[in-house]
């Protein structure tokens, strides 16, 4: 039964982000708390909370009854109408989002999400140049992929995107861009988006996920992102935080921007927000952007924006983030996780670095320590090579572990709710598979 389930998706469903040829997706017949199971039993501890989405563990109950309540008194009503569910998400948000964000447009998707995002922004501001950087991930569709640095951008390119986005140098202090190292280099790579400004003329907005993501879990020095907002301002360009990501609790606070007390002009978000039960998307806007609209035409919309069943849970997972405080325990227990990381890095001569934040970790991989050679390239995952990365992740889901890889990384990102025997469970894992990485280092005996 199983093997023709995984047949039946991959011959007539699309399996994203791939060729088709070779997908054998598992088929997961339960999931709960940090786990997953696939139609044999076997049993998948999700260290990386699927999408680094599930922040509150698989089928939380209260975002469960939550969509099901919302199913039974009102599951559809036009964006141009609302209800009681629509109001009272947007008053709740008001509770945890940075203060001066104060309007919000609905999506159903990250992607969608930063797409209102760019228009709002060229509405505003009326010009049209958008900076994103390279190393960042901002969705799948023409606008989202175009801001997007990473290699899926290049796939779009000869089928379309829109204009008008240029890409500046991320921060990134393991493989500085500039080439430099901090502190020395006093943030060159945040003054260099502000040269841009200067010289591109036209921006309307920079857009930073402001803890890169899938690209590696790049934490920025506390002084980057006040420094950047500082520019954008200086300069009348708006400043987009995508926290698609790296919101809810993920790092420790609401928002990844909480952390260094900057209030963007925009901010994206999704995933966590209804523990990914079902897809919904926010664009968060300051009063002032609001007020633009009260003469302007908004410009934007779909008949599922502001669905009620997106809605309702998100006031779930809200009051859930609370009553298991899972920001605290996402800080306290991401620092266990930072020092286990950190004790697996002595151990294995494969892993070159270790990063992160909250329950948000990166572990990347090398070849060589002193030359920071990484075994793969984003070329060699275009070109669909196999990837040491990728026989680690393999390995270690042969043990049971679900971790997500990407180029030369895994990213450590499990439900906030995880436990310390959990995470050991899940480290001893990646301990074993490494020893796959720690072969191929430049200089092991074959
Ligand atoms: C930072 C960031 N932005 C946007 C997206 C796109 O979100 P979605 O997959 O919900 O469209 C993602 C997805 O992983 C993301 O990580």
């Amino acid at each position: 039964m199983s093997d023709d389930i995984s047949q039946l998706t991959a011959k007539h469903t699309y399996g994203t982000w791939r060729a088709q040829r070779g997908w054998k997706p598992i088929h997961v017949t339960r999931a709960e708390g940090c786990a997953f199971w696939d139609a044999s039993g076997k049993r998948y501890l999700d260290l990386s909370s699927q999408l680094i989405c599930s922040n509150l563990g698989h089928q939380n109950q209260a975002v469960i009854d939550a969509i099901c309540a919302q199913a039974r008194d009102l599951a559809y009503i036009s964006p141009a109408h609302t209800c009681e569910i629509r109001a009272r998400v947007a008053q709740k948000l008001l509770e945890v989002m940075p203060k001066g964000l104060d309007k919000f447009f609905f999506a159903t998707s990250g992607t969608e999400a930063n797409e209102a995002a760019f228009k709002i922004a060229r509405a505003y501001t009326g010009k049209h140049k958008i900076i994103a950087r390279y190393t960042s991930y901002h969705g799948s569709t023409a606008g989202s992929v175009a801001a997007t640095g990473d290699f899926r951008r290049w796939f779009i390119e000869p089928t379309g995107k829109i204009p008008g986005v240029i890409f500046g140098p991320e921060v990134n202090c393991y493989r500085c861009p500039l080439g430099r190292t901090s502190p020395e280099c006093n943030l060159a790579c945040a003054d260099y988006l502000a040269y841009m400004i200067d010289h591109e003329e036209n921006v309307a907005a920079i857009l930073v996920e402001p803890i890169v993501g899938t690209n590696g879990v790049l934490v920025p020095p506390p002084e980057y992102l006040p420094r950047l907002a500082e520019h954008a301002k200086k300069r009348g360009v708006l400043l987009i935080a995508d926290e698609v990501m790296s919101g809810w609790g993920r790092t420790g606070k609401w928002f990844a921007v909480d952390h260094w007390g900057v209030t963007p002009d925009i901010l994206t978000t999704a995933k966590g927000i209804t523990n990914a039960a079902v897809p919904l998307g926010v664009v968060a806007t300051t009063r002032a952007i609001a007020d633009y609209f009260e003469d302007n035409m908004f410009a934007h919309g779909h008949t599922y924006e502001a669905h009620p069943l997106t809605l309702a849970p998100a006031i779930a997972a809200i009051d859930e983030y609370r009553r298991l405080d899972l920001l605290n325990r996402s800080a306290t227990m991401g620092e266990l996780l930072g020092a286990k990381l950190r004790a697996l890095k002595e151990k294995h001569p494969s892993i070159g670095d270790v990063r992160g934040l909250g329950l948000f970790w990166a572990v990347e991989l090398v070849r060589d320590r002193e030359t920071k050679e990484p075994f793969n390239t984003p070329q060699d995952k275009a070109a669909r090579k196999p990837l040491v990365v990728e026989a680690v992740a393999a390995e270690m889901l042969k043990r049971g572990v679900s971790v997500l890889s990407w180029v030369s990384h895994l990213i450590v990102a499990p439900p906030l709710i995880i436990t310390e025997e959990e995470l050991d469970e899940g480290l001893a894992a990646l301990d074993a598979a490494l020893e796959i990485a720690d072969q191929k280092v430049a200089g092991a005996a074959a």
